[in-house]
């Protein structure tokens, strides 16, 4: 059987660990030729593990903070492909801390990681994505990972909150901006819940050696508690839903913000 996404061409940023590896994998497994992109060297142990299972994955090493390394991640891949289909904006990090505590480079560098990635990633992709969403019915497709915190505050998470809250107005004046110009890309935002990736636990980390109270893995399980269906997502729960955003089952969305949180926006 034909996957959803066969005869696509897809990159996914920040795509080693986490959301943006479970990503990846959904993509591949859609039939997606998919482009793996981080920040470790291509002959590193983790990038063969994590292109060893995949059926149609290469690597590219891409800094998406980084101007020019997007521009020669796009010259490499126009060469190879000549446009692109879909793109994923997943890379981020996390900052928490008492406004009055927070450090301006702390803060900058958290809004390089969280916002300027996702401009990046945009602007220089256009003209391929372009490209890309005159020959697919539906056009092609961005999809920027934004987070819960990201439609609502939280005490102590105001840094996170204002970059991600970035990111979901930026994916509708984006959608906007193309529907209004005819150009075909579609640009959805995913905000997803508490997922069990390396930053949620080296986050978890940090609150237990402040707290000095819980452990890590009762912090966890008190995060599960706080969720009304009483788990942490897989990252692959997440990477469905990019997949079936970045598929024609997806044609009619565009600048909506997709909520994968186990219900804890809903109260
Ligand atoms: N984990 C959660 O609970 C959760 C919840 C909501 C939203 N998110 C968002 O999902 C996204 C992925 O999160 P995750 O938990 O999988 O993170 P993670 O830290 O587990 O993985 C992030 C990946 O990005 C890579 N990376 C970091 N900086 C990079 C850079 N400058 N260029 C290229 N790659 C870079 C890292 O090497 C790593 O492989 C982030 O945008 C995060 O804010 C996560």
């Amino acid at each position: 059987m034909m996957g959803r996404l066969e005869g696509r061409i897809a990159l996914v940023s920040g795509a080693l660990r986490g959301i943006g590896l479970a990503i990846a994998q959904c993509l591949d497994a859609d039939g997606a030729r998919t482009i793996v992109t981080d920040l470790d060297a291509p002959d590193s142990e983790a990038v063969a593990n994590a292109l060893h299972p995949m059926a149609n994955a290469s690597y590219i090493r891409l800094d998406a903070t980084d101007e020019e390394s997007w521009i020669a991640a796009k010259a490499e891949i126009e060469r190879s492909f000549g446009h692109l289909d879909i793109l994923v904006n997943n890379v981020g990090a996390d900052l928490t801390g008492k406004v009055q505590d927070l450090k301006l480079e702390d803060w900058r560098r958290l809004m390089a990681l969280n916002v300027d990635t996702v401009f990046l990633g945009t602007k220089t992709f256009q003209p391929l994505l372009a490209k890309g969403g005159m020959s697919t019915p539906y056009g092609s497709s961005i999809i920027n990972i934004s987070s819960i915190m990201g439609l609502v505050g939280m005490g102590e998470v105001s840094a996170y909150n204002a970059s991600k809250g970035a990111v979901r107005l930026f994916t509708k004046s984006n959608a906007l901006e193309f529907a209004d110009a005819g150009v075909p890309i579609r640009v959805n935002s995913v905000h997803p819940g508490f997922v069990e990736t390396p930053l949620l636990l080296k986050g978890m980390q940090r609150w237990s050696e402040r707290d000095g109270t819980l452990t890590p893995q009762q912090l966890i399980e008190a995060m599960a508690q706080t969720t009304p269906i009483k788990r942490l997502a897989q990252p692959t729960e997440i990477g469905k839903v990019v997949a079936f955003l970045a598929s024609d089952d997806a044609s009619y969305m565009t600048g909506s913000e997709v909520v994968v949180d186990g219900g804890w926006t809903a109260r």
